[in-house]
């Protein structure tokens, strides 16, 4: 026997090697599978918040449209929640007694704003601007989800690059008339599609699909 190893050691050698690298692919994989899955997104994750406000409530029932609330996302990059005086307009009337609007009532009393849990959060590597998305038929809905079906608000998408990029890539598939931005379930007329529909709208409004997946859009 001149074999210090038993050649069928060369195999056994051989398939732990392969073994190693499949299982580090395979963790990898996974790593790169968790970073994207809902539980580091939290994407569709009910947030906490002080006052269990809900968007089902005040726009479904009672009808109110987002730009009573959210007063500044066709002007300005920022979509600004609401300060308490606006819930008071109805909440100084109605549900006085409430325990669950006592914080309501307190934030107004003492003049400090309630500290509302942010739902959405990108980083500030990303720059991001909601007047030119409103401005130009992308409708809330497209980016937040059905908000109307929402006790409490979560993300509906990842807002990650590759989201981003869907949709700068090819625009037309989600365009909408600017008269119908906060619809909500918004459906095309009978008859229409939307990518004839949408293709119509980008021209009309001038939006450059050419350059919007220039690095320097979103990283500025
Ligand atoms: C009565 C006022 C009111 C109306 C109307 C309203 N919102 Fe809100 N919205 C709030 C408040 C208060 C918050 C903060 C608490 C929360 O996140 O639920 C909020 C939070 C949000 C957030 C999450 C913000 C974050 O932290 O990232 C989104 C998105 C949003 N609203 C979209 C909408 C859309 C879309 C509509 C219309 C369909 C709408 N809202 C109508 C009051 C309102
Ligand atoms: C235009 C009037 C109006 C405004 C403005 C308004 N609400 Fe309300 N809210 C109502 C009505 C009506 C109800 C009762 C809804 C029901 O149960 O049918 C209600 C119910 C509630 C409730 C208890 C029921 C529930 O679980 O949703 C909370 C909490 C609440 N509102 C918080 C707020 C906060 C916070 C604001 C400000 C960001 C606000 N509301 C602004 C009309 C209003
Ligand atoms: C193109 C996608 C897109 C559209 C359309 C859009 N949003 Fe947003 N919204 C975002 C992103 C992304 C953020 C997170 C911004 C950040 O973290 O800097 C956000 C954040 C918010 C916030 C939290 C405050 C802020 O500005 O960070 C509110 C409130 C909000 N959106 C409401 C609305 C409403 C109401 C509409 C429709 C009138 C709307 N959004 C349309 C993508 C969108
Ligand atoms: C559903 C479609 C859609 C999604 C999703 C979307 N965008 Fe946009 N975005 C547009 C359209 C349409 C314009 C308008 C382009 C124009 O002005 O010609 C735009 C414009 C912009 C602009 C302004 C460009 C300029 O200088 O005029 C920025 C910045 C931007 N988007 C960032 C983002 C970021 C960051 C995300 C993801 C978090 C995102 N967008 C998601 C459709 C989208
Ligand atoms: C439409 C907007 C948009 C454009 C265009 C865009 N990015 Fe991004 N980028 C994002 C967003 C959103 C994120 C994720 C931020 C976060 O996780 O909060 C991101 C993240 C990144 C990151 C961090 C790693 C990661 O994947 O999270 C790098 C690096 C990056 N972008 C490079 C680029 C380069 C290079 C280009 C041009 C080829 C580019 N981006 C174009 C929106 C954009």
């Amino acid at each position: 026997m001149n074999f210090i190893f038993h050649p069928s050691m060369n195999t056994i050698a051989r398939a732990s090697i392969i073994g190693a690298v499949l299982f580090v692919a395979g963790l990898s994989g996974a790593l790169i599978y968790f970073v994207r899955s809902p539980i580091m997104t939290n994407v569709g994750v009910a947030v906490q918040q002080p006052v269990p406000f809900s968007h089902l409530h005040h726009v479904r029932q009672v009808g109110l449209d987002c730009q009573y609330c959210h007063t500044s996302v066709e002007d300005s990059s920022f979509a600004n929640v609401p300060p308490t005086e606006t819930c008071m307009t109805c909440h100084s009337q109605i549900w006085t007694e409430a325990p669950m609007l006592e914080p309501v009532r307190q934030s107004f009393q003492n003049e400090t704003p309630i500290e509302w849990n942010r739902v959405h959060n990108l980083s500030d590597f990303v720059f991001f601007n909601h007047s030119a998305h409103i401005n130009n038929g992308v409708g809330c809905e497209t980016c937040h989800g059905q908000v109307d079906n929402m006790p409490l608000t979560w993300k509906a998408n990842t807002l990650q690059m590759e989201w981003c990029l869907a949709c700068h890539r090819n625009p037309a598939q989600y365009v909408r008339p600017r008269d119908q931005i906060t619809t909500m379930g918004y459906q095309l007329p009978d008859g229409q599609d939307q990518l004839t529909v949408g293709t119509q709208l980008v021209a009309e409004y001038g939006i450059e699909v050419g350059r919007l997946d220039d690095c320097s859009i979103c990283h500025r």
